[in-house]
């Protein structure tokens, strides 16, 4: 019998762009769904809190999906997270990364990539469309990722070679729009997964709220809209990723293996 697959949607391969996000907003209609807009360098790459991504030419992954069939909208960075996370633990099988909620990639106390997702489409006051980037450190050297406003590693630092990053951006192309295929069948296989790659669950820590004060307790879960469940003295509370920042020296990096 023929197996019938869906094809992985064209590429978009831009050499410079101001950030492949704002690319991926601006021409969300035109182009369709699940495609990836990749650039081997950003002007103006923007990371989460208003905060710049360094994005140097010709050594990481910018790249950002559409999505424009999301059943919720936090559900663009769960696909990107964990289809970054299986890519990556594929061409590098000895590097320990893991995901930190809600969805950097993480080694040890080190950040390998982050990801900023955005809406890009709402219906009826519900988000089903967005754009997920994701920049990965992949050769940016040791010297460089002093450069980085926290601690950082890359996948060269971390397995002291190179990556080729045509074939990594290729695979991390259809390794997430795999995962989009399989959570438009079934959003809950997806939403476990993403659940499961948390490492901080379980864990004391301390997190700042959006209005500067410091709580200390335990990472309990994650709830079905993506939030943090927190227990805080024996009380439950609810923190999502816009409301909360995990305090990073409370985290017992060791332990999270
Ligand atoms: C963060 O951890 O603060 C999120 C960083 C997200 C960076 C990526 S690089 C590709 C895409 N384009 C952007 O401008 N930002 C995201």
């Amino acid at each position: 019998m023929m197996k019938h697959t869906i094809p992985v949607p064209e590429p978009v391969l831009l050499d410079v762009v101001d950030s492949t996000n704002t690319y991926a907003r601006t021409h969300f209609d035109q182009l369709p769904d699940g495609t990836m807009v990749a650039a081997r360098c950003q002007t103006a790459g923007r990371g989460r809190r208003g905060r710049a991504w360094l994005s140097p030419a010709g050594q990481n992954i910018y790249a950002t999906f559409l999505f424009k069939h999301l059943a919720d909208g936090f559900h663009g960075g769960c696909l990107v997270g964990v289809g970054a996370l299986a890519c990556l633990r594929e061409a590098a099988p000895g590097v320990d990364a893991f995901l930190k909620w809600p969805n950097d990639l993480y080694v040890r106390e080190r950040k390998l990539a982050g990801l900023l997702c955005e809406s890009a489409r709402i219906e009826a006051g519900r988000i089903t469309g967005a754009v997920a980037g994701i920049g990965i450190n992949v050769n940016l050297p040791p010297e460089e990722l002093l450069s980085v406003d926290q601690p950082a590693t890359s996948l060269l630092a971390e397995e002291k070679r190179e990556f080729n990053l045509e074939i990594l951006t290729k695979r991390l192309a259809e390794t997430v729009f795999r995962y989009y295929i399989t959570y438009l069948n079934s959003a809950d296989a997806l939403l476990a997964e993403w659940r499961s790659a948390n490492r901080l669950i379980g864990r004391k820590i301390s997190v700042t709220d959006s209005y500067g004060s410091t709580h200390e307790g335990i990472f309990r879960a994650i709830s079905a809209d993506g939030s943090m469940i927190f227990e805080e003295n024996g009380q439950m509370k609810c923190f999502t990723c816009c409301d909360v920042k995990i305090n990073r020296e409370s985290v017992d990096w060791n332990h999270l293996t």
